[in-house]
């Protein structure tokens, strides 16, 4: 395969493989998992309450939290205001970030009620000139990530990445679904494909339900794009971004790891939780993603459980040890199940 590099402005990404922010789930820890594993071009934090960040939350700086080899990162903010979105994009600039990225494609009510998020799709003018201020405000790229519209009657996402070019934009991100649509069924490669027609010369990066190279290689060809972020199958695969690059490179690619190596990863993630919480204060925060992993890794669910119930990190780690020893309940050490994450479901008006 023979597309040119991807860069967002100056900064040349070293590869096109993007990890997709996941709130609650690609934070720091993550996100220096997937990244030691290999050929991950860019990772962008979960989405961050651009008020809250200028106005000091602890635990909005948390998520913005970040380290040497935690590169190039791109920070999402969301809002509605101009004014607070510049300052916010401004701090994180001061701060070192490689580029700043915009939401315009969350669905929850919490988040578009208030004008942010994939309602900003529904206010052009005010919206391009919220894009045009942030972008202005800061030396370094910024980026817009949004679905293809709000419903199937309002695809607005190509006549937005016009109007986003022209005031500076770096790239656009885009999730192949309306808001309407939520997170059900597939996505729309042709939405995508007419954003690529739309835009004159910045990237425009693919993203949805890929999971697979093969899906990728779909992603690129169908739709042109220029790169290919991706979610889920990130969590699913931590070593998908590798495969991609290995792909790209030699046309091959080693498989996934194993039951052993997801739970050497398990407990490489939660020590990098440890660092940045301190001590056992990593294992509230970790309950959550640990019971996924070992969820999907069909760990026996009275070991689960257990694992649940630690309150210290010596407790946690010989939990883990446990199940390496017992093994999954269902299946081999090297048969992976496929591994879903929850989404929001049902009629998206109570989302
Ligand atoms: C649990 C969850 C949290 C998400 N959080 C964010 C977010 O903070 N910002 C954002 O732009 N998109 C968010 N998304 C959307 C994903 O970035 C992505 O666009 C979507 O999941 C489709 O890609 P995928 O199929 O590769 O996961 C989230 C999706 C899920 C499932």
């Amino acid at each position: 395969m023979s597309i040119k590099p991807l860069s967002y402005g100056p900064l040349r990404l070293p590869t096109r493989w993007l990890l997709s922010p996941l709130a609650g789930f690609t934070n720091l820890p993550f996100r220096r998992i997937v990244r030691a594993l290999g050929g991950l071009g860019l990772a962008t934090t979960d989405l961050v309450n651009a008020r809250a960040l200028i106005e000091g939350s602890a635990k909005t700086l948390e998520l913005t939290a970040t380290c040497p080899d935690d590169s190039p990162l791109a920070v999402q903010i969301f809002g509605a205001d101009p004014r607070i979105m510049s300052e916010a994009a401004r701090m994180l600039a001061d701060r070192g970030v490689a580029s700043i990225d915009i939401n315009m494609g969350c669905p929850v009510n919490k988040v578009t009620k208030t004008g942010s998020g994939a309602s900003l799709m529904c206010r052009r003018d005010e919206t391009v000139d919220l894009v045009e201020q942030v972008v202005r405000a800061v030396p370094i790229p910024v980026t817009v990530k949004m679905r293809l519209g709000w419903d199937d009657q309002n695809i607005t996402a190509p006549a937005f990445a016009r109007a986003f070019e022209q005031v500076g934009v770096a790239a656009i991100a885009i999730h192949g679904r309306t808001r309407a649509q939520g997170f059900s069924g597939v996505v729309n490669r042709d939405g995508i494909r007419q954003v690529v027609e739309a835009v004159e010369s910045i990237p425009v990066i693919g993203n949805g339900d890929v999971r697979t190279v093969a899906d990728a290689e779909r992603m690129l060809r169908e739709t042109g794009c220029d790169g290919v972020s991706i979610g889920r199958g990130a969590l699913a695969n931590p070593w998908i971004f590798r495969q991609l690059e290995q792909w790209e490179r030699t046309g091959q690619y080693e498989p996934a790891g194993d039951f052993d190596d997801r739970l050497r990863l398990l407990k490489q993630q939660f020590r990098y939780v440890m660092e940045l919480r301190g001590g056992d204060r990593a294992v509230p925060f970790f309950r959550k993603m640990a019971h996924w992993y070992l969820k999907s890794m069909r760990v026996p669910p009275i070991l689960r459980n257990k694992c649940q119930q630690v309150h210290t990190c010596d407790e946690f780690f010989a939990v883990i040890d446990e199940i390496a020893e017992r093994g999954p309940a269902v299946g081999t050490r090297h048969d992976l199940p496929d591994m879903h994450i929850h989404v929001p479901a049902g009629p998206n008006a109570n989302w």
